[in-house]
């Protein structure tokens, strides 16, 4: 088994048509054609040509491959040659559980918790370029990863509320959310100030903010309120596609816990209301534009960051899907 993984183009039910390119680009490897080394040294070999495909596509789904424990995909990932992301620098609000050093669970949030549509950690000014994800173990019931191109999703957008998409090219968004000041796992975004800012002190804790841009207010109950500054809610590709590079989706309808209250997360950059039946057409066409990655054991699935958003389904049973962020490019 020194072979090189015999890997045919394949189709499954709800690839959709997008562009020209077919969305998710399907890989599937014929199971024990090759070990996890022979994987990796043709991952290698193609590597450019892989992140140029999950760009033009948006993301690609590898079937069959020979990964079946999270050390395993960081070394499938590894072989792509790009550089990490970890968790632990990243101003991300969701609470994971680190596994190596590239790999992490997605989202502890509960079964019962839907996470919407996002691009990821577009509402911090700190984001990675693409994503790994890999189910190590389906639910037993629902658990699927939406995927939606941002680039479709946003010419719609335009065409059917013209004005809120110029809003929202020239005024931006800044997002706020309270942080706990312990890791509260019940919550989709209960990651605490301290493990966010990785600062023990809320002197550190300013520095960070500060540095960044945001603004701030301490809570009676040891919680953080921080605001981003403005960032972009539209981005353009240097192939010249717009995409919705945003949390507007997800802060609008998700971000919602003990401590934070949705119609307060979002607003465009100036401090003014975003417009909600706007923000529902997002919404409505995110839903309609999803596909539901139906997870298989083994499948990894390579996000690119900058032209889909994802989220995640509702499920029941035990579901163990990891992820792995890579770095923008230099
Ligand atoms: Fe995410």
């Amino acid at each position: 088994m020194t072979d090189a993984p015999q890997v045919s183009l394949i189709s499954v039910p709800g690839q959709q048509p997008a562009d020209g390119h077919v969305f998710p680009l399907v890989l599937a490897c014929e199971p024990g054609s090759a070990t996890l080394d022979a994987t990796c040294t043709w991952l290698a070999s193609r590597a450019a040509d892989l992140c140029q495909q999950a760009s033009a596509h948006g993301a690609i789904l590898f079937r069959g491959f020979p990964v079946a424990i999270p050390e395993d995909l960081d070394r499938f990932i590894a072989a792509f040659g790009l550089k990490n992301f970890p968790y632990e620098q990243s101003l991300s609000n969701a609470v994971r559980v680190v596994k190596t050093p590239r790999v992490f669970t997605a989202n502890e949030a509960p079964p019962n918790v839907t996470i919407f549509l996002h691009h990821e950690m577009a509402q911090t000014p700190i984001y990675p370029s693409r994503l790994f994800f890999f189910c190590e173990q389906p639910a037993e019931t629902g658990g699927a990863t939406p995927i939606c191109r941002s680039d479709i999703l946003y010419a719609k957008l335009k065409a059917e509320c013209p004005q809120f998409a110029a809003d929202c090219e020239s005024r931006g968004l800044r997002y706020t959310n309270v942080m706990p000041a312990a890791n509260d796992a019940a919550s989709g975004m209960g990651r605490s100030w301290q493990s966010t800012f990785q600062a023990e002190t809320r002197e550190a804790a300013e520095a960070r903010l500060k540095s960044l841009g945001y603004s701030w207010e301490w809570l009676p109950d040891g919680c953080l309120r921080a605001t981003t500054p403005v960032l972009p809610a539209v981005r353009q590709l240097l192939d010249g596609r717009q995409v919705f590079f945003n949390q507007l989706i997800a802060a609008f309808q998700g971000w919602k816990d003990d401590r934070n209250d949705p119609s307060k997360s979002i607003t465009f950059g100036d401090g003014t209301t975003l417009d909600r039946d706007a923000v529902n057409v997002a919404s409505r066409l995110g839903e309609e534009l999803s596909f539901n990655i139906p997870w298989q054991k083994g499948d990894v699935a390579l996000v690119d960051n900058y032209v889909a958003m994802h989220g995640r389904r509702t499920f029941t049973g035990t579901r163990k899907v990891l992820a792995s962020l890579i770095a923008v490019d230099e």
